[in-house]
């Protein structure tokens, strides 16, 4: 495939931007097991995100992916009750399907010009059966952010049933306006925070993610990590540190927006060009836009086709339950970004020249 904008995060960092000339500390790094949740250097510069978070609040996984694994795995089981945001990254909805449990969505929706959560449809969903409700803000796929007031709604809901949260937040830090998205850690006793480096920071190959809960769930997590993966790998704990260093991060965060900031106007042009086929709410966050289209065509097969005609991958609006939708990444370098919305163009022009 030659272009790929199935991506959801900006356009990778590389080794030589984090270290500058490769130090010798980085050479000698022993290639030796890490410490399994994470060392505690680590832990503690995650913590420093979080207010009022210390070392022992933070587990240290192998990718968001991994935090929202081990979560799911350790609380649901056949017959348990998970609300569930959609749309949303589905691996926490296949991961409650796999592990039996009974998954009640909440949808976002279209409304005022915005993706909001319908509130009392996730009120008449959680009742007294319900263990865990699992949000992402920044949400993927539409780039909606939870305003704080909805947060605190959300925390509201589940404490009348003392059910846990889930906010998988990897997104946090790549808002468009540069508003740090609020977390939902601090409001409610009972949250799991998911984030990780794969997204805002542009480092999905380090495979470095975290979870942030009370500490006695952190430990528990803790053995379940064990049992998956042991232990981050050495060196990506070590370049994470690195990457986390307050002025390190403000320069990772800020490449990030600069490269949303110049990016969705291109997005913003296409999809004014094409308007008989598309349109859009534009994202508060992350690298993807999830476009509605108009043509008569099932979202995957549309895939399909401009994967084999144009070498160019999308999502499909079908893997999110969602046929008339089509997700976009737009964190690649300009001329890259542009040549793959052409191709669309042109998939669709021949597809309705078909007809
Ligand atoms: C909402 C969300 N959570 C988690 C992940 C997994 O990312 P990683 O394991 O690289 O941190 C993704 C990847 O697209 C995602 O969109």
């Amino acid at each position: 495939m030659e272009y790929n904008l199935s991506e959801s995060g900006v356009h990778p960092f590389r080794v030589s931007e984090l270290l500058g000339d490769m130090p010798v500390e980085f050479l000698n790094h022993s290639l030796g097991y890490s410490q399994t949740n994470g060392t505690e250097e680590l832990r503690k510069t995650v913590a420093a995100i979080y207010p009022r978070a210390d070392a022992e609040n933070v587990l240290v996984t192998n990718g968001s992916s991994e935090a929202n694994f081990v979560t799911m795995w350790s609380f649901l089981g056949r017959g348990t009750e998970v609300v569930v945001m959609l749309p949303n990254y589905m691996q926490i909805w296949g991961l409650a399907k796999t592990f039996q449990a009974r998954v009640k969505p909440f949808r976002l929706r279209e409304l005022d010009g915005e993706w909001k959560p319908d509130i009392r449809a996730l009120r008449r969903a959680v009742g007294r059966q319900t263990k865990l409700i699992a949000v992402c803000n920044p949400n993927n796929p539409t780039g909606a952010v939870i305003r704080e007031e909805t947060i605190d709604e959300v925390c509201d809901i589940a404490g009348k049933v003392g059910a846990w949260i889930l906010s998988d937040e990897v997104y946090q830090g790549a808002e468009l306006d540069g508003r740090m998205t609020p977390t939902f850690w601090g409001r409610y006793k009972k949250v799991i925070v998911v984030n990780g480096l794969s997204k805002a920071y542009g480092l999905p190959g380090l495979r470095i993610g975290w979870i942030v809960t009370v500490r006695d769930l952190a430990n528990k997590l803790w053995a379940y990590h064990d049992y998956t993966t042991i232990c981050p790998t050495a060196l990506g704990d070590y370049l994470a540190r690195k990457a986390l260093q307050p002025e390190m991060r403000a320069k990772i965060l800020a490449r990030t927006r600069q490269i949303l900031q110049a990016n969705l106007p291109l997005v913003e042009d296409w999809v004014d060009s094409n308007r008989d086929d598309f349109s859009f709410l534009p994202p508060k966050a992350g690298a993807i836009a999830y476009l509605k289209y108009r043509f008569k065509m099932n979202s995957s097969k549309f895939v399909e086709r401009l994967l084999k005609e144009k070498s160019t991958l999308i999502v499909p609006g079908d893997d999110f339950g969602m046929d008339e939708y089509l997700r976009i990444g737009y964190g690649s370098p300009r001329e890259y970004l542009t040549v793959g919305l052409n191709r669309m163009s042109e998939m669709v022009g021949q597809i309705k020249k078909e007809r």
